[in-house]
């Protein structure tokens, strides 16, 4: 990320207005609020949830993979953003991004598989029960946040398919249209924004499509109406507004390793043990509050997903 800010100062350094506002309330609260944040106490600096704008989502099956972690509020979530379609600044996609129009949308499922199909937004909200499912989110940056998705297991798409034994990778691509993503006009990326997995990791129950957060559909700016969600890995791994889906035999280009390969790898789990070039991956800051606390590998997510790693160096496969 960051690769066209003038300095090397990593996202997680640079003040939001978000954070800016929680900075200033903290201030003008006094010293006693100070002693409690300093102990490390969570969200009182992050605001109330508030509900969001979209559609209602209905019933949702809660899931054994949620953090209990409290998360991060609506307004925070919807409003510190990476979405480069939309401007390089945290606060542009929530500024921007009602130009995209997520309905009708269609994802086209193709390459090495059986069965091709297109499916339309309606087929995909339906196509298996809805889950919430809330996860640790780490960016590359240094920060964290806690997000209720709403989702399924990409694998209950990816089986509708029927991959052929010859599909090793998946490969996402976001929308092509700079009349709806403005930001397509500049050269920040190679457009448009491609994202690549392993299929096992596609198929791994932690890896969800995501379609809304809160209980609704997702806002714009989070990727409406239909991205990729995978806790174990770094933000940017997340595809947002998602039109297409290749089975592949090998791996896939992607959008930031195309950009600054030594910077950004395939793999991209999260990992406190490497380093990215220009800054220490050991800590993070949570969105909403002021300590750093330790990064875990893989985001905490280690018992489920490790294994999938067995034998690989994870030094050089970062
Ligand atoms: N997808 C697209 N199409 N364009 C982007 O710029 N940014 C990525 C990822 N998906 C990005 C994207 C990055 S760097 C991060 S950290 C996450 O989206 C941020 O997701 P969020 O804004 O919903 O938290």
């Amino acid at each position: 990320m960051l690769i066209r800010k003038p300095s090397d100062i990593p996202g997680s350094e640079i003040t939001s207005e978000e954070t800016y506002r929680h900075r200033r309330a903290f201030m003008v609260a006094g010293a006693g609020l100070i002693a409690v944040a300093a102990l490390g106490l969570p969200k009182l600096l992050g605001g109330t949830t508030t509900p969001g704008t979209g559609e209602k989502l209905g019933t949702l099956k809660k899931s054994s993979f949620s953090t209990s972690e409290p998360s991060n509020s609506f307004k925070e979530i919807s409003t510190y953003n990476n979405f480069y379609e939309f401007g390089t600044s945290k606060e542009d996609p929530a500024r921007n991004a009602h130009t995209l129009r997520p309905r009708p949308w269609t994802l086209k499922i193709e390459g090495e598989c059986l069965k091709p199909r297109t499916f339309s937004i309606d087929d995909l909200l339906k196509l298996a029960p809805l889950e919430e499912r809330i996860y640790r989110m780490r960016c590359v940056e240094g920060w964290s946040m806690v997000i209720p998705w709403v989702g399924y297991p990409l694998k209950a798409l990816l089986d509708l398919v029927q991959p052929k034994s010859t599909a090793a990778f998946v490969e996402f691509s976001t929308l092509m249209d700079p009349k709806q993503m403005p930001g397509q006009a500049s050269r920040a990326l190679n457009w448009p924004y491609k994202e690549g997995l392993r299929l096992d990791e596609a198929n791994h129950p932690l890896c969800i499509l995501g379609l809304g957060l809160y209980g609704q559909t997702l806002p714009n700016q989070n990727g409406a109406p239909v991205r990729l969600v995978v806790p174990w890995k770094y933000g940017f791994k997340g595809a947002k507004s998602i039109v297409n889906i290749r089975l592949v035999k090998s791996m896939p280009r992607t959008a930031w390793n195309d950009a600054n390969p030594s910077e950004y790898g395939f793999y991209s789990n999260v990992n406190p043990g490497v380093d990215h070039p220009r800054w220490s991956q050991a800590t993070e800051r949570r969105i909403g509050e002021f300590k750093k606390r330790p990064t875990q590998m893989f985001n905490g997510y280690g018992d489920q997903v490790a294994a999938l790693y067995a034998g690989l160096d994870l030094k050089r496969n970062f």
